[in-house]
């Protein structure tokens, strides 16, 4: 970006044949401070905390140039959306897919990125050969080969993991997961934190889950944390996920759980960050998460917004992304990185999720790689200080 601005002015410069050199020199070093401070997100909270996107396939291998672009521009640290999940990277007990997993960490060193690997050892996206496995000890040496190859793959060059994810229930209580219930407790979370830290002692290690702004939740993070910390294995951050609505969870929720986890000593990270404008369905009949909404494929009351948002949905994500910064910037002491999960509204999962089929606002870029209101909404959070 910033070279092809320069050559730009250059050419320009060129073509007023009646500039002369001094007139040439200032605009060039007027160009070279300009670039550094071009309205983007990463410029402008570069000093409060890192701010980046998760990244699909395509976007991994630059097919798509505007994404690559905006990518480069906006961003100072990257996650992989899908690829580096255990059925995606380790999709049979001798098999290792590494291609796009690779490509995906030489982007980030080609961009000078701190890059996050997402993410060791989550129930769901696991390969279904390591859910089939019911041995302790066979299951414990499948985790450690699967974390020793990964880590020590990108030792020194992924710089943040997300080593267990979703190990809880809403109520803080220890999800009843294939590891949990195979290992006999929570050991699972302990063996894969403790294997990570040996495979890179330098990477920064982090338990990463949604909803960690509940009370009970907190909780149970609260109780993973001091477990680990209490046996002397390394855990650097807690990652709260951040798949947040315009209606809520509140920012007093949020404010509670960024002090309870930094007052543990480590690090909070906002890991996936999308603000839905659209409703859901456990809002409306208290149905849980886990549950299949396929009734509601195609139903208009669930897709209110098909041709564009209306200026009053607009405005309530605008309030709501500023809310939710103006927090982030109040405690940017406790947060190290904010990472949207996707880089444009037309690429967000949540087109898809809960309910396939319908078109969601979730980010600060719209189908057209192009910045909405919301996000010079955000930035001015900043320019106005
Ligand atoms: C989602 C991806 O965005 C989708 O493409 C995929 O189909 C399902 O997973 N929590 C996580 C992420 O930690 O890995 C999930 O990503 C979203 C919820």
């Amino acid at each position: 970006m910033f070279k092809k601005i320069h050559v730009l002015l250059i050419l320009v410069s060129i073509s007023f044949s009646n500039c002369n050199e001094t007139k040439k020199e200032t605009s060039e070093k007027t160009l070279a401070l300009d670039s550094k401070a071009t309205p983007s997100l990463k410029n402008s909270f570069g000093e409060d905390f890192l701010i980046g996107a998760a990244l699909n396939t395509n976007q991994i291998k630059e097919l798509d140039a505007s994404a690559a672009a905006l990518i480069e521009k906006e961003f100072n640290t990257i996650t992989p959306e899908n690829d580096m999940k255990w059925e995606q990277i380790h999709p049979n007990e001798d098999a290792y897919f590494f291609d796009v997993a690779d490509a995906y960490v030489a982007l980030g060193q080609k961009h000078d990125m701190h890059i996050v690997g997402h993410t060791l050892l989550w129930h769901s996206q696991l390969a279904p050969w390591m859910s089939a496995v019911n041995d302790s000890l066979a299951m414990a040496n499948h985790i450690e080969n699967h974390i020793n190859t990964i880590v020590k793959r990108y030792k020194g060059n992924i710089h943040s993991w997300d080593v267990v994810n979703e190990a809880l229930n809403e109520d803080g209580t220890p999800r009843a997961s294939q590891f949990y219930k195979v290992m006999g407790g929570e050991s699972y979370i302990e063996h894969a934190f403790k294997l990570a830290a040996k495979a890179d002692p330098s990477a920064q290690l982090i338990y990463n889950d949604y909803n960690l702004w509940k009370p009970e939740k907190r909780k149970g993070v609260i109780r993973i944390v001091k477990n680990l910390q209490d046996k002397g294995i390394k855990i650097d951050g807690v990652g709260m996920q951040a798949h947040w609505s315009v209606e809520g969870p509140s920012i007093e929720d949020i404010e509670n759980s960024i002090i309870a986890y930094s007052a543990l000593g480590v690090k909070v990270m906002f890991t996936e960050l999308d603000v839905t404008a659209l409703p859901n369905p456990w809002e409306l009949n208290g149905a849980a998460v886990e549950q299949s909404y396929e009734r509601y494929e195609g139903d208009p009351k669930m897709n209110p917004y098909p041709n564009g948002l209306t200026a009053e949905a607009k405005e309530k994500i605008a309030k709501r992304y500023e809310a939710i910064f103006n927090l982030f910037l109040k405690h940017k002491d406790k947060i190290s990185r904010v990472t949207f999960w996707g880089v444009n509204d037309g690429q967000s999962w949540l087109n898809n999720w809960p309910i396939k089929g319908r078109t969601n606002y979730p980010l600060l870029f719209d189908r057209n790689f192009q910045p909405k209101d919301v996000y010079h909404n955000v930035l001015r959070l900043k320019t106005n200080e």
